[in-house]
Parts: C-alpha cells; structure tokens; sequence
C-alpha cells in the first residue's frame, strides 16, 4: 500500500512533426489502439491513480475525442501555446491545490511502458520517502535524450537537455526516460519558478531537478533495466519498430503459455488476445483488439482477427478468414475464405468456403447480428442477410442468400434450379462448324 494518493499528468500536446501526417502523433495506432490508449492504460493499471489529466494542443479536440471515449477517469487540459513541458505541466496545476499526493508525468508517445513499471517506479518514489523521483535508463547512444547529471559524489543534480549540453554532458549515457513521480505539496511551486532562458525557448520540465536539489529536497533517479519500455515513437519509422517489440512480447508471452506458433515473425498478435495451450497458430495470422481464443484450435495461415472474437475450444479458422465481434463455440470450423461478422456461431457448425455474414446496412448504416446454432452449416458461397438466424442443424445449400430465419433441421435453398440442356455444347459445336463451311 502506498502512503499517497497518485493522480497522473500525460502530455500530448506537441505537433509530432516526423510523423508527417495529418493525424496527431498519439493518435497513431498499434493494434488498433491509438499511442495515448497505452499510456492511459498503463497508468491507470496501477490500480493506484484516481485521476489523469492529459495536456492537449496540437488537433486538441481530436484527442480530447479520442480520450472522453476511451476512459472515464480523464481530463483533457489544453495548453495553448505549446511553451514547453515544464509549462504543460504547470496547466495542470489548478486542477491540483492541495492535493497532498504523488503526480507521475509521462509522455503520450512512449507506448512500450508498461503498467508493472510504474507500479515499481512510484513504490520505489514511496519507499524512499522521496520528493522528486525521475525515471533514467543507460543509453549506448544517448543522442537527443535529456542527460542525468551527477556530481562528483555520484549524486543526482541536474537535467540537461542535448541542445544545451557541453561536449562532456553530451558523453553521458544515463538519460531521462521523461517519467517522473512528484511528491506534489513539496515540489509544485518549482514551476512558478522556471525559466526559459536554454536553447530551445522553452519551459523545461527537467528544471525542477535542480530547482529541488536547491530547496535540499529528495531528489533520486530510479534507472530502469528494460529500456526498450521508455521508446518514444518520433517517427513512422519508430511506430514500425514498436509494433514490432510489442508483438514480439505478446508472441513470445503466448508460446510460453503454451500455444504454437509456427513463424513469430509473420504472425502479428495484439497484447490483448488471450489463446489457449495447443492452439496452433500458422503464418501470415494478423490480430488486432481484444479476444480471446481456446485451447487445441488451429488459426490460419493467413487469418484476421479483428477485434471482440471470443473463441472457443477446437476451432478451426482457416485461410482467408476475417473474424470480427463475434462469438464462436466449441468445435466448430470456418475453414476457408469466409468474412464472420457480428455473428454467433454455435457448437459443431459447419461453415462453407466462402460463406459471408452481411452484417453492415451502408444505408442505414446499421449493423445486424447473425446467428447460426449448434451444429448447423452453411454451403459455398452464402450470404446470410443480417438479422437472420439458421437454427440447430439447418442446412444453408451453397450459394444462396439467407434473408429470412431457416428453421432447425431444415434445408434452405435460394438458387434457381438446376437445368440440364443435354448435348447443347454438341450442338453449337456443330452449329459453329457447319457456318464455317
Ligand atoms: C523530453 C525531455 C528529455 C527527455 C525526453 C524523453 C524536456 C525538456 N526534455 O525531451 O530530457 O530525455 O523527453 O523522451 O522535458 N509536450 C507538450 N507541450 C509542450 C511540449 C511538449 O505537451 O509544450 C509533450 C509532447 O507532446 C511529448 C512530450 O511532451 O509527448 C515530450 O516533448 P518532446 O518535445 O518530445 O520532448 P523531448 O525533446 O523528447
Ligand atoms: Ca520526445
């Protein structure tokens, strides 16, 4: 138990320049799930922080949208102009008199943090009744990242920024990971007090290190071993490289838990799916969102997964397959080139290659369930007009196109009927040569 309450600062009000886009840089997306999503969720994990506030500017309304959807635990603070992180911060401070607690800053843009980390982080600030705790990392090339100064007793005094840095700061590789932990009462009036006389014109968070060591506070840096957690995504370039480290986590995490998947490199998994031990997964699987998959089921290869799919034991979704919001019981085989939206499949069903759930009216733009029970099939080539159920064991004969409910044991059949012309192809041969005579 922590001796504090924890409210948490994000900010994510910079333009995201390298991002070239339209789009602000916290909205990009890994899995589906915007940059800002992870950092929210990796602070509100803790199961510490009552209340966040995310500092906004560039396209604020934008990610204000994107927040008030996405948690209820957030407040959007603007901050306009954009003056610098010392002075994103002081935005919230109105939001904070009194408040006799911990504040964890973090940026919108490093993903990869996750919820165990600042877990760790904020007991180690509490443990040590400190006033300022700031997260640092030991960097190989520590270019552009703000450097951690000490003096000569190895003390903790100072941030200095890269553009402001001498040549022998600069040859310091212990940097600021950007997350700090601020004993709030004894700190806050640090940023009343800062200056923006530096290199880039700005209000540096950083300042009220030295600003803290000044007033004889507690002042420590808490060095994370797992610097890959700390990658701030600049670029299109970084948010490929996170994706790429985030998958590697959860394919990594599954095999370990027993699933097998033949090649991690071309199988993407989010975060968020869960699948059971046995469960083969092939090459060329993409799954994005929330889901959770059984045991023994054979996914792939060349599956898409998209979001909500609840899987059960021993299915098997096969080439070509795109599941989306759906349920899927025990047993049951979607096997080839097949699209299952909004839909509830029950045990032991039969899906046709190709069959298609038409869930989405694009006039009304409203999307209907499909429901298929147990041990029913679907031919080659359905279509189940949404809302429509086929009952336990109805059949669907291939191609047809189901706009009413079939009723169980039943078979339901669109097609015009077969006709045989016997000998026409004879006869147009004949036809064909006697003309050319
Ligand atoms: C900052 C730190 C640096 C650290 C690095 C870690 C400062 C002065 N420097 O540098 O020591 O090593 O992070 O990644 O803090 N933002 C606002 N409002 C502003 C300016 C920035 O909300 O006025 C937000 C940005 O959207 C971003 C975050 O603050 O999410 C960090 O800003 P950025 O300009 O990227 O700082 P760095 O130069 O990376
Ligand atoms: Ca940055």
């Amino acid at each position: 138990m922590l001796n504090k309450k924890v409210k948490s600062i994000i900010l994510a009000a910079g333009k995201g320049t390298r991002m070239k886009s339209e789009m602000p840089k916290v909205l990009h997306s890994i899995f589906n799930k915007p940059l800002l999503g992870y950092v929210l969720d990796a602070v509100n994990n803790i199961n510490c922080t009552d209340e966040s506030f995310v500092i906004v500017g560039h396209e604020a309304e934008k990610v204000e949208n994107f927040v008030k959807s996405y948690c209820d635990n957030a407040k959007c603070i603007l901050q306009s102009p954009q003056l610098g992180t010392g002075d994103a911060v002081n935005k919230a401070a109105p939001y904070l008199k009194d408040f006799d607690g911990y504040v964890i800053v973090v940026c919108g843009d490093t993903p990869l943090i996750t919820s165990e980390t600042i877990q760790d982080f904020v007991l180690f600030h509490d443990n040590n009744h400190a006033d300022l705790t700031v997260m640092s990392a030991i960097f190989e090339n520590p270019k552009n990242y703000g450097r951690i100064i000490r003096d000569k007793n190895k003390k903790f005094i100072a941030i200095v920024e890269e553009k402001d840095a001498t040549p022998e700061q600069k040859a310091v590789k212990e940097i600021n990971a950007g997350i700090y932990c601020i004993n709030w009462k004894t700190v806050s009036d640090a940023f009343n007090n800062l200056q923006n006389n530096n290199a880039q014109g700005e209000y540096y968070l950083t300042d009220i290190v030295k600003w803290a060591v000044e007033k004889n506070l507690t002042v420590q840096s808490y060095i994370l071993e797992n610097n890959e957690e700390i990658f701030g995504i600049n670029s299109k370039v970084h948010l490929a490289q996170a994706t790429k480290i985030l998958n590697r986590k959860s394919v990594t995490r599954l095999m370990e838990e027993g699933v097998q998947i033949v090649d991690p490199d071309t199988t993407f998994i989010s975060p968020e799916t869960t699948i059971g031990a046995d469960t083969l997964v092939l090459p060329n699987v993409y799954i994005t969102g929330k889901n959770i998959i059984g045991k023994n089921c054979k996914i792939g290869p060349f599956a898409h997964i998209r979001d909500g799919a609840v899987i059960g034991n021993n299915v098997r979704i096969g080439n070509f397959v795109e599941v989306k919001k759906s349920v899927i019981k025990d047993n049951t085989n979607v096997s080839h080139l097949s699209y299952i939206g909004d839909a509830e499949l029950g045990s032991k069903v039969n899906i046709g290659a190709g069959t298609i759930t038409a869930n989405y009216n694009p006039i009304s733009k409203v999307k209907s369930k499909t429901i298929i029970k147990d041990g029913a099939n679907t031919g080659s080539n359905s279509v189940l007009v949404a809302p429509v159920t086929v009952n336990e064991m109805a059949s669907v004969g291939a191609g047809s196109v189901i706009t009413k409910d079939v009723e169980a044991y039943s078979l339901a059949v669109t097609r015009a009927p077969m006709k045989i012309l016997s000998n026409w192809v004879k006869r147009k041969i004949e036809q064909l040569s006697g003309g050319n005579k």
